[in-house]
C-alpha cells in the first residue's frame, strides 16, 4: 500500500502511544518460561508481537485473551514441546534472537526457526557463538541465518564479552543463564536497553549489573507474576519528530517508558533544542526493577545540528533515522557515528535513510558507520521507499507532514509490525 502526506498545519491533542514492542517480547517469552500463570496487561497488538504469542502456543504455553489483558500459562522453564514443524517469527528479529536462549536448555527436543524475506537476512551467528560457548548446538543457513535449528543440551554458565551493544544478544545469553549450571556475565561496549534485566530481577532472578557487566544465577522457576507495559518510546519518537518539525505543533504523549536505556532520542532532540518536556530516568550505577513512564510534551521549535557519538547510539538505535530527518530542519551540520549496526536491522537503514531523504531533497552521506547531514531548514518532498521496514515507513510520513510538498510512502503497510494504528493517530491529531 502506498499512501501520500501533504504539508500539515501542525498537530495537536493528546495520544497515547502503542505498547512497547521489546518489553512485550519480554513479556510473552518469559510468560511462556514461567509454571505460574502470568497476566500481561497492554500487550501490544502488532504483527511482530503476535508473532511471539504464536511461538510460545506453539511451544505449548495457553495464552488467553480478556479484553486488554493477557493470561499465559507457561511451560516452565525446561519443559517447552517440540512443535510439529518449524517456528514462524514473522519479521521479528527479537523474538528469532531471544528464543534460542531458552529454547537451547531443552533436553533432547529441537526447534527449527523461520521467518518472512527480510528475517532470512538478519544474522543469527551473533546469538549462535555465545550459546555454543555454554554448550549448546544450532545450526544455522551458511552459518549465520535462518533457519536457524536448535537442539536442547545440558548448558553451562559462562562469561561473554560481546563486541557490539545489543540488547537481543544480551537477552539471548540472560534467557540461556536461567538454565545453564552456574553464574554467567555478559559484557558489553556500552549500555544497550535492559527490559530483560529488570523483568528478571522482578521475577525473583539473582541478577544485578555493575558498570556495563550483568550477571546472572540460573534457577529453578520464575516468579513472575504481571507485567504492565508502558508506552513504545521509539513509538513514541514519531510524534516527537512531527510535534517538533510541524509548525504549529503542541502534543501530549501519556504514559510513555522513559527508562533511560531506551531515551537516548530524547537527549539529542533536546540537545538540539527541540521541546520536550517529561519525567525522564536518570542513568543510575543499581539495575531498575520497574519500567517508567512520564508524559511527554512536545511543542515545535527550531533546531540546531548535533552529534551523535557510539556511546549515544545504544539507547537511540530504533530513532536514528529520526535523528537524519530533524538533521534535515537544523541549522548546521547533524553526524551519526558508531552506528553501523543499522546496516543489519529490519533494512539497511543507513542506506533507507539516506536513499530515502536525498530522494525528497536531503543534503545527506553515508558513512559506513552512520550518516552527515547538512541542515537546510527545510525538506521538498517526493517519493520514499519504506523497503518493507515500518521504522523508515513511519519516518516517511513525518518527512511528508513537515516537508513543501508532501511525500509518498511506497510500502506504507509496513508500519503494521509495530504500529497499526499509527495512521489513525495522526488524523486523531490533525495531521491531514
Ligand atoms: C531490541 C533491541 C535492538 C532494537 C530492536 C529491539 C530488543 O536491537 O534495534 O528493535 O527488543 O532487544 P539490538 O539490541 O540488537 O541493537
Amino acid at each position: 500500500m502506498n499512501m501520500r502526506f501533504g504539508p500539515a498545519r501542525g498537530l495537536t491533542g493528546r495520544l497515547t502511544p502503542p505498547a512497547d514492542k521489546s518489553i512485550s517480547h519480554r513479556a510473552g517469552l518469559l510468560g511462556a518460561m514461567s509454571a505460574e500463570p502470568v497476566h500481561v496487561t497492554n500487550y501490544l497488538e502488532a504483527a511482530d508481537t503476535r508473532s511471539t504469542l504464536e511461538a510460545v502456543r506453539a511451544l505449548g504455553a495457553l495464552v488467553e485473551d480478556n479484553d486488554g489483558e493477557i493470561v499465559i500459562r507457561g511451560t516452565g522453564l525446561r519443559e517447552a514441546r517440540e512443535p510439529d514443524g518449524p517456528i514462524d517469527v514473522g519479521n521479528a528479529g527479537t523474538l528469532l534472537r531471544l528464543l534460542p536462549g531458552w529454547l537451547a536448555a531443552q533436553l533432547g527436543r529441537s526447534f527449527t526457526l523461520d521467518g518472512d524475506e527480510s528475517i532470512r537476512r538478519r544474522p543469527v551467528d551473533r546469538v549462535a557463538l555465545p550459546l555454543r560457548a555454554m554448550g549448546a548446538r544450532l545450526e544455522a543457513r551458511e552459518g549465520r541465518f535462518a533457519p536457524l535449528t536448535v537442539h536442547g543440551q545440558r548448558l553451562m554458565a559462562a562469561d561473554h564479552d560481546l563486541d557490539v551493544a545489543s540488547a537481543q544478544v544480551k537477552s539471548c545469553v540472560l534467557m540461556a543463564a536461567l538454565t545453564a549450571d552456574g553464574t554467567t556475565t555478559v559484557a558489553e561496549p556500552s549500555r544497550s536497553r535492559d527490559h530483560t534485566e529488570r523483568m528478571l530481577l522482578r521475577a525473583g532472578v539473582d541478577i544485578a549489573r555493575e558498570g556495563n557487566v550483568v550477571t546472572a544465577v540460573n534457577v529453578d522457576e520464575l516468579g513472575l507474576e504481571s507485567v504492565a507495559v508502558p508506552a513504545d518510546p521509539s513509538s513514541a519518537a514519531f510524534f516527537v519528530a512531527a510535534g517538533v518539525l510541524v509548525r504549529g505543533s503542541q502534543l501530549l504523549l501519556a504514559d510513555v517508558g522513559v527508562n533511560w536505556t531506551r531515551t537516548g532520542f530524547l537527549r539529542i532532540v533536546r540537545r538540539m533544542r527541540g521541546i520536550v518536556l517529561g519525567d525522564l530516568e536518570q542513568e543510575s550505577e543499581e539495575l531498575a526493577a520497574e519500567e517508567p513512564t512520564s508524559d511527554l510534551d512536545v511543542a515545535h521549535g527550531a533546531l540546531e545540528g548535533t552529534v551523535v557519538t557510539p556511546e549515544e547510539v545504544p539507547p537511540a538505535i530504533d530513532e536514528l533515522p529520526l535523528v537524519a530527518l530533524l538533521g534535515c530542519f537544523a541549522e548546521g551540520e547533524t553526524v551519526v557515528t558508531g552506528a553501523q549496526e543499522l546496516r543489519v536491522k529490519e533494512s539497511d537503514r543507513i542506506a533507507g535513510v539516506v536513499n530515502g531523504l536525498r530522494g525528497l531533497g536531503a543534503e545527506i552521506e553515508a558513512t559506513e558507520d552512520g550518516f552527515v547531514v547538512s541542515g537546510t531548514g527545510t525538506l521538498r518532498g517526493g517519493t520514499i521507499d519504506s523497503l518493507g521496514d515500518h521504522r523508515l515507513a513511519m519516518m516517511g510520513a513525518v518527512a511528508g507532514l513537515a516537508s513543501q510538498e508532501g511525500v509518498e510512502v511506497i510500502g506504507m503497510d509496513a508500519a503494521a509490525i509495530s504500529y497499526p494504528g499509527f495512521i489513525d493517530d495522526l488524523r486523531a491529531l490533525g495531521a491531514f
